[in-house]
Parts: structure tokens; C-alpha cells; sequence
């Protein structure tokens, strides 16, 4: 979970924001002192059995563990009811653009996107997640709008940070963030691990211009040279995913989608919101 991977359960993962000074900037003291004093606290200690009387760390490890139970069990967190879900179930057709957009992110050549973003059903016919659960370094360009009062020269180094024995044995992972599902990603407003991207067009523009035109993305050191990329600090930057279409261009090739193209492909990503229905396209 999370962008550099550093939580393995849901139950880890519901305690960052939590105690996250810039999200909810609670503190175990707090938790647990609300916890006892809700309303609830007797069915969760009956949930978490009789050791929850005799221990408060357990007792709010259960309360995380009730979180990710809840998103487990609750419908709501995996509808799995968008158009492009009814699609594959012979339910609903493709517009022209929505069906071009459709190969063109499969197409290995072209977008190339289902290579990392899975859009086949999984076995026992499941929905397809639209990420494969791997990390990459793409270079995401440094977000200048976290700079200035907010600018501690910090890189964020990704997974490489998290791994056991850190920065120094790990290095190859510096760089290097999760694939995310493709699912309702028309319905966010920012794009990335640093937020970068505010419009899926820049992400396209990204995918498709990052090794033919580098100076659109990256800002340039105090010599003047452009720092490709710049969100990476340079002991790192052969880490770059150069290989993977569409980002296995050199400057003077043309670029694998047109204009026209990268528009289907966000057709085709509207496709993937939930909660469309026939009458409610
Ligand atoms: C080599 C694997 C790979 C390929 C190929 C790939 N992606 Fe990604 N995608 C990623 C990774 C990894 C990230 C996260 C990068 C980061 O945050 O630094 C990402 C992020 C995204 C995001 C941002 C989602 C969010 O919630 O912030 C979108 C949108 C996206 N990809 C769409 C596409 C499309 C469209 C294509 C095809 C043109 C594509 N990707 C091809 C691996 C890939």
C-alpha cells in the first residue's frame, strides 16, 4: 500500500493518515481516547475479545483491524459497475472513440499502458485491477507548487526508502513507485506520486513527450543543463524506465500517440468510472 509500498496490510495503511501531521494529525493518546469513549467501544471489544480489556494497544490495533475489514467487506469500496465492467460482461458497447482507445492502450506499440495497467480479467473471471502491482521509475518531474515555503530540498526516493537496510543496499529501487489502478482515475484531480499533474492530457502529454521533447517536464540546474529527470537526484537516474513503450523513444523519433490518440486513450479511461448505468452514460 501506499506509493512507495511501505505498508503490507490495510491495517498498517489505516494509521498513516491518521497520525499524518498534514492529514488527520491524530496520535495514539487521541484514538484510543475517542475509541473509549464511543459509543461502539463495547462491540468492538467484543469483536476483539476479552485481551482487549487488559490491553489498549490492542484494542487500537483492532480498531485498524475493523478499518480494513470494513473496506474488505463493504461493497461500496469495490463496485466494479463502471461501463467499461459492463463492456466485458456483453452489456454495454463502446463509442468509435472509446473502441479506439481501447487498442490503442493495448496496443504494445502504440500506448502500450495494459503492460503495466492489467485490463484483462483475472482468473475465476474477476475483474481486472488495472495495475500489476510492480514499481517503476517513470520520473515524474519535481512539483515546483511544493516548493517555495514548502521546498526542504527533500527527494522523495520512493521504494527504495522503505526497503529493509534502506537507500544503501537498495538503490536500485530509488526512484521507483507502485503502478496505481487506472479505475475512476477521471474522477481525481492530481496525478502521480507528487501530484504533478492536475489533467489526464498533461499525464498522455507526459507518457508520449518525456524522451522526445524533455524540456516541456524538467527544470534546468544553476549551469544551465537540463536535469532529466529532475525529481531524481543524478546518482539515480539510470534507474529510469527507458525501456517500456511508449517511453523507449530517443529525441528525433516521432511520438508513439498524435494528439488525436491520446484523446481516445482518455476515452477510453472514462470508461472505468463507477456507477454507470444505460440511462446515465
Ligand atoms: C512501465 C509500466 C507503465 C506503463 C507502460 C504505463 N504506466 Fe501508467 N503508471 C505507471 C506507474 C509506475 C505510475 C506511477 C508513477 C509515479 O507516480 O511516479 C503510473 C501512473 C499513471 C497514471 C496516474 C494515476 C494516478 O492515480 O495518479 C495514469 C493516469 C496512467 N499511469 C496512465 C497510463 C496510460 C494511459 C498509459 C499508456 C499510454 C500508461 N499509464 C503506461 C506504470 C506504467
Amino acid at each position: 500500500m501506499f506509493w512507495d509500498g511501505r505498508a503490507d496490510t490495510l491495517q498498517q495503511q489505516a494509521s498513516g493518515p491518521l497520525y499524518d501531521p498534514a492529514e488527520m494529525a491524530s496520535t495514539p493518546e487521541i484514538a484510543l481516547h475517542r475509541l473509549e469513549n464511543a459509543r461502539y467501544i463495547q462491540r468492538l471489544k467484543a469483536l476483539g475479545g476479552p485481551a482487549t480489556d487488559a490491553s489498549r494497544d490492542l484494542l487500537l490495533s483492532e480498531a485498524l483491524f475493523a478499518l480494513a475489514r470494513y473496506q474488505i467487506e463493504d461493497p461500496s469500496f469495490h463496485a466494479y459497475d463502471s461501463k467499461f465492467d459492463a463492456w466485458l460482461e456483453g452489456k454495454a458497447r463502446f463509442t468509435p472513440e472509446e473502441s479506439a482507445g481501447y487498442r490503442l492502450f493495448n496496443d504494445p506499440t502504440k500506448g502500450n499502458c495494459a503492460a503495466c495497467h492489467l485490463d484483462r480479467p483475472l482468473p475465476g473471471n474477476l475483474p481486472p485491477l488495472f495495475t500489476d502491482r510492480q514499481y517503476e521509475a517513470l520520473g515524474a518531474p519535481r512539483n515546483q507548487a511544493l516548493m517555495g515555503p514548502y521546498d526542504t530540498g527533500h527527494f522523495d526516493l520512493g521504494l527504495c526508502e522503505v526497503m529493509p537496510g534502506g537507500v544503501e543496499t537498495s538503490s536500485a529501487y530509488c526512484g521507483v513507485f507502485a503502478t496505481p489502478t487506472l479505475r475512476n482515475v477521471a474522477e481525481r484531480k492530481v496525478f502521480f506520486h507528487n501530484g504533478v499533474f492536475h489533467d489526464l492530457h498533461q499525464v498522455l502529454d507526459f507518457y508520449v513527450l518525456r524522451d522526445i521533447h524533455p524540456e516541456r517536464f524538467y527544470s534546468r540546474d544553476t549551469h544551465g543543463h537540463l536535469q532529466v529527470p529532475d525529481d531524481i537526484p543524478p546518482q539515480y537516474r539510470s534507474n529510469l524506465d527507458r525501456t517500456d513503450a511508449p517511453m523507449d523513444r530517443k529525441s528525433n523519433d516521432l511520438p508513439a500517440l498524435t494528439p488525436q490518440e491520446r484523446s481516445q486513450i482518455i476515452q477510453f479511461l472514462k470508461t472505468l468510472t463507477d456507477g454507470w448505468s444505460p440511462t446515465r452514460p
